[in-house]
């Protein structure tokens, strides 16, 4: 599904270059859970970057689902991002004033899909990360970290990716949250058939994905 193959990105600032990610190569299969780990500053961000698009590798390749990402041009870029690829974050990046049901559809209407289908996606969606009832038309400030990051999750699937990224996605919560936030990733890559990958601090949470890869010096060591 994801094949990643002699992947690197140089930044080129003042003080001199840094090599974030240096010649990493690997494979992920569908339907995967795969995670990342590393000190901070070893690249993990920078490479999910480019995983999902939204930078451009100084060399190397990255395929999903048999399109080269790395040759897209721009226009097939915004596409891929909008529809291949589903993004989490450490601090949810929900939209304040819209209800948890009206950021989960919001993806949906980016991608033109009529109205009912939109509602009713979300709802199951919503149901599938275990919001429910009158959660479901609260705004993210009055629903807890944990549930909120539920929303983002149900939003990153809302247009059936092929591939999660997560960043950090249990950073903000406690311990026993993150690994129920990890529980419903992992049976997610399952029955919704996407490959995901998180990057974590986590070692004990780590342990629990089909996969692990760990970054040092933007080299990938498979653990
Ligand atoms: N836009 C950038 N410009 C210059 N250097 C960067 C940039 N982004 C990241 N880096 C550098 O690349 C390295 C890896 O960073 P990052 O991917 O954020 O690591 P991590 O997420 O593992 O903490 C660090 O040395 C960081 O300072
Ligand atoms: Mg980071």
């Amino acid at each position: 599904m994801l094949q990643v193959t002699d992947l690197t990105k140089t930044f080129h600032a003042a003080h001199g270059t840094v090599t974030a990610v240096d010649g990493v190569s690997f494979k992920v299969g569908k339907g995967q859970f795969a995670s990342i780990i590393g000190k901070s500053g070893s690249g993990k961000s920078t490479l999910l970057a480019l995983l999902g698009a939204l930078d451009k590798p100084s060399s190397g390749s990255i395929e999903v689902a048999g399109n080269n990402v790395a040759k897209m041009r721009d226009h097939a870029l915004i596409k891929y991002r909008g529809q291949q690829i589903g993004f989490v974050f450490q601090n949810y990046n929900l939209v304040p004033n819209l209800t948890a049901l009206e950021n989960v559809m919001l993806p949906l209407e980016f991608a033109g899909k009529p109205n009912k289908y939109r509602k009713e996606r979300a709802e199951h969606l919503l149901h599938q990360v275990g919001l429910d009832g009158d959660k479901q038309t609260r705004k993210p400030a009055r629903l807890s970290g944990g549930e909120q990051q539920r929303v983002a999750i149900a939003r990153a699937l809302a247009n059936k990716p092929s591939l999660i990224l997560a960043d950090e996605p249990t950073g903000n919560l406690d311990e026993q949250t993150g690994q129920m936030i990890f529980d419903l990733l992992h049976s997610l890559a399952k029955s919704e058939e996407t490959t995901i990958i998180a990057v974590t601090h986590d070692l004990s949470i780590a342990g629990k994905t089909d996969e692990t890869f760990k970054l040092q010096d933007g080299k990938l060591i498979k653990q």
